[in-house]
């Protein structure tokens, strides 16, 4: 996700944001930009792509300034292009605003603030949070730039950090932040504000880490003040000492980037969720895809194409639409797909699943489906990628930049998405009866509280990964939905720590694997609560016939598949149909801790790239 930093103090601001963003890089971000406080007001430059090509636009521009504010932008609502950028300013150009989060409710806000003749510059969600602040600024009652923030901050549905300057009050620097991150740093007589410490630590390591829905006003003049949004001071800022060193945190502290993306899967699902489920009302909806729902919902046919870990959260969708909305799903690795002549009908719908949203043959797919007059529905997590730009429509997953080569949380919200439509469309198709459709959603929204308990296995699973490191081969399996999560954990386990898996339905072992089986052999076993739980117990007991080893992924609670392995991970129960979101993170961290034994470059596999957008 984005990167945010800002300075106010007696030093030139400039070089220290842009050295901050360049700190920030590693976020992965599509824009940049920057807005100082000078003599005659705000100046702001800002663009599409690097750090470097803002800092060649501002080559030639009066930077020379003691306060600003900088961004870099992954996008969620707006494509990557200058106009979307951030910095925002409002209409009378005297505040200047940065944001990372999204703003759910910012159609509502939008329509109420053009309705009092508002203009928007960019179709982003964070332009309607400068234009709110100034609306409530400009009121008579409201003096005070950091009340008029608390106030609009009251009306915002979403996650937010932000910083913003006032023209009118150009010794103020006004922070706040609620689900993203956003920290100060006290300097000797000047302040920093970062989304981590990575931009602050060479200056200072005193911070102070804002709470949720915190607002602190910066002023060289005035003691720190931090208020919550309901307007209660904080009785003293905690300041800590940044202990980490920089390239530790660049990936927030954890040893690899594959790792932080791994638990970072609980806020990835929450934000592939946000609102697009109404809690209240328990309804999901998809803004993305509101204009070809008729067509979705007329189709005789879904064809999912994809590549690799996104071809297995295709199967994953497979069970989800068949179980749910009753209609044919037919899942193509895309690269066949686009060579094999196939039959495409006006009538299908073609869902393309991509992470990059530049995979070659994936894009080929999609091309191919339209030149039939099929519709093309994408489920992508880098917007304005070409994908994105290619389909009819489609639904982001908003994991937030995925760097590991490997893909881990880009699986889980993918699958997550696909859930959310599947339960769309059952719905709308009276295919799902509301107890059923409210038990799922109840089910979803629990999920990334789920997968933070399976998180603290960590080093438990880290113990079963001694027993694989030495290993040559395995096998993974798993029945139903469960048997894409073997693939994906298959898929997870050769691709960075370079061990030859397979992963088979577990019925199919008896039809040639299970050959392979020997004391040597481990086998991966995803043994939930299911409804084939009894034939996966009966798997599991030909392979241990011919001594085969099993690491099983269980229920909690299980002891009848406990008792018969060799190493058991016990993870918390859920709707069936969502056991991929649980059950491929015990999997992902073994195949993480595996390589890491095996001494392989987790983030960078050999061999490997993050997009293939080549044949
Ligand atoms: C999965 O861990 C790999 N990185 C790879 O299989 C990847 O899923 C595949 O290349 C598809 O990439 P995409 O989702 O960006 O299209
Ligand atoms: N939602 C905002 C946008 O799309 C901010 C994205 C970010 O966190 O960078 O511009």
């Amino acid at each position: 996700m984005c990167g945010i930093v800002a300075y106010l103090g007696h030093k030139q601001a400039y070089p220290i944001l842009i050295n901050g963003l360049k700190r920030l890089e590693y976020r992965g971000y599509d824009s940049a930009g920057v807005a100082l406080m000078q003599e005659n007001g705000i100046s702001l430059y800002k663009c599409r792509g690097k750090v470097s090509e803002l800092e060649d636009y501002c080559s030639d521009k009066n930077t020379t300034s003691t306060m600003g504010i900088a961004h870099t932008r992954w996008a969620t609502h707006g494509e990557p292009n200058d106009q979307n950028a951030h910095p925002h300013l409002s209409e009378d150009g005297k505040l200047a605003l940065i944001h990372n989060g999204i703003v759910e409710n910012y159609l509502v806000l939008k329509q109420e603030l053009i309705s009092r003749g508002y203009k928007f510059k960019s179709n982003t969600d964070t332009e309607v949070l400068v234009h709110l602040i100034q609306d409530i600024y400009k009121s008579e009652q409201v003096t005070e730039l950091a009340e008029a923030v608390r106030l609009a901050l009251l009306n915002v549905v979403g996650t937010y950090a932000i910083a913003i300057l006032s023209a009118d009050n150009p010794d103020e620097l006004i922070v706040a932040k609620k689900g993203s991150p956003l920290l100060i740093g006290i300097g000797k007589d000047d302040y920093f504000v970062a989304s981590d410490g990575a931009p602050i630590v060479e200056y200072t390591k005193r911070v102070v880490y804002l709470e949720d829905e915190e607002v602190a006003v910066l002023n060289l003049n005035k003691k720190l003040e931090i208020k919550n949004i309901n307007s209660e001071a904080k009785k003293r800022a905690y300041v800590q000492k940044l202990e980490l060193n920089l390239e530790q945190l660049e990936k927030g502290g954890f040893e690899h980037y594959m790792l932080k993306e791994i638990f970072e899967q609980p806020k990835a699902i929450s934000d592939s969720m946000r609102g697009r489920v109404n809690t209240k009302k328990d309804v999901v909806s998809l803004g993305g895809i509101i204009e070809y729902e008729e067509k979705m919902l007329n189709a005789k046919r879904f064809i999912i194409a994809a590549c690799g870990t996104s071809w297995h959260a295709g199967l994953c969708g497979e069970y989800l639409f068949e179980n749910l909305v009753r209609v044919p799903v037919e899942v193509e690795y895309a690269s066949e797909f686009r060579y094999r002549n196939p039959i495409i009908n006006e009538d299908d719908v073609l869902i393309a699943i991509s992470q990059s949203g530049e995979t070659a043959d994936t894009i080929a797919a999609v091309e191919l489906a339209k030149s039939k007059g099929a519709t093309v529905i994408g489920i992508c997590n880098v917007v304005g990628s070409t994908l994105s730009r290619l389909t009819h429509a489609g639904s982001y997953t908003h994991a937030g930049p995925e760097i590991g080569v490997a893909s881990t949380k880009a699986f889980t919200a993918q699958v997550t998405v696909l859930a959310l439509m599947a339960l769309c469309l059952a719905r709308k198709k009276g295919k799902l009866s509301l107890s059923k459709y409210h038990q799922i959603i109840n089910d979803l929204e629990n999920i990334p509280e789920k997968i933070t308990e399976i998180l603290k296995l960590n080093d438990s699973i880290k113990e079963i990964a001694k027993y694989c490191a030495d290993k040559r081969n395995a096998i993974y399996l798993g029945r139903g939905i469960n048997y894409p999560v073997a693939l994906e954990g298959a898929l997870k386990l050769k691709e960075i720590s370079y061990i030859h898996a397979e992963g088979y339905p577990a019925a199919e072992m008896k039809h040639g694997p299970i050959a392979l089986v020997d004391e040597e052999m481990p086998v991966i076993v995803i043994a939930t609560e299911q409804e084939t739980y009894e034939k996966v117990v009966s798997n599991i007991q030909e392979v241990i016939a011919r001594k085969g080893k099993i690491i099983s992924i269980v229920s909690e609670g299980d002891t009848q598949v406990k008792k018969m392995s060799d190493f058991c991970i016990e993870i918390p129960r859920t709707e069936e149909l969502l056991t991929p979101l649980v059950a491929s993170v015990p999997l992902q961290l073994l195949a993480y801790h595996v390589a890491l034994l095996r001494g392989c470059d987790v983030d960078k596999p050999r061999n490997l790239a993050k997009s293939v957008s080549v044949e």
